[in-house]
């Protein structure tokens, strides 16, 4: 398996992952054209060929990005796939200079399992969503 970059022809793929955890609210849909125009701040895990694992490094402000579109194919899961595009997701954001990696979910455990804790960014607020107001928002400074 390797994480690598996205290119705008991934984004059927990448829209079919995040799909699988659409529909009980643990992602947002994202549609073709918004992953093929934004290709570039999305990484994809491949095995033997195939994509198995998206994320997507969204730039929120100067220094601060979030970590965004996690999504493993179901029938992946377990085998370090999530851990490998968390920490890909993290060279980059570094690479790009980003200050603070943030992500807003309810997996608690699984962020904090990367050193990402509950944080109040104050940033965030204007624009979360009521879905995303009921999710806790875990931070990790990356400088
Ligand atoms: C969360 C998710 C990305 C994990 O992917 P994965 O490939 O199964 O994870 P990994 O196999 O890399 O697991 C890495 C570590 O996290 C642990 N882990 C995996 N899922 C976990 C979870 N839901 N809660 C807590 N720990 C978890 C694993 O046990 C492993 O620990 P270890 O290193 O001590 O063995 C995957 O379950 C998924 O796509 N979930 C739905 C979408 C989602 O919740 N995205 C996150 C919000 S943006």
């Amino acid at each position: 398996m390797h994480v690598r970059r996205a290119a705008s022809q991934d984004a059927p793929v990448i829209k079919s992952l995040i799909d699988c955890y659409v529909a009980d609210g643990t992602l947002l849909a994202r549609t073709e054209d918004f992953i093929a125009a934004h290709a570039e701040h999305f990484l994809v895990a491949e095995e033997n060929g195939s994509v198995v694992g998206c994320v997507h490094l969204d730039e929120y402000a100067p220094s601060l990005s979030e970590l965004r579109s996690l999504a493993v194919s179901p029938d992946a899961k377990g085998k370090g796939i999530g851990r490998a595009l968390v920490l890909a997701t993290e060279d980059l954001a570094r690479r790009r200079g980003v200050a603070t990696l943030f992500a807003v979910s309810n997996d608690e455990a699984f962020f904090t399992r990367f050193g990402f804790r509950e944080r109040h960014i104050p940033e965030l607020d204007r624009e979360r969503s009521e879905v995303s107001r009921f999710k806790g928002v875990y931070a990790k400074d990356l400088v």
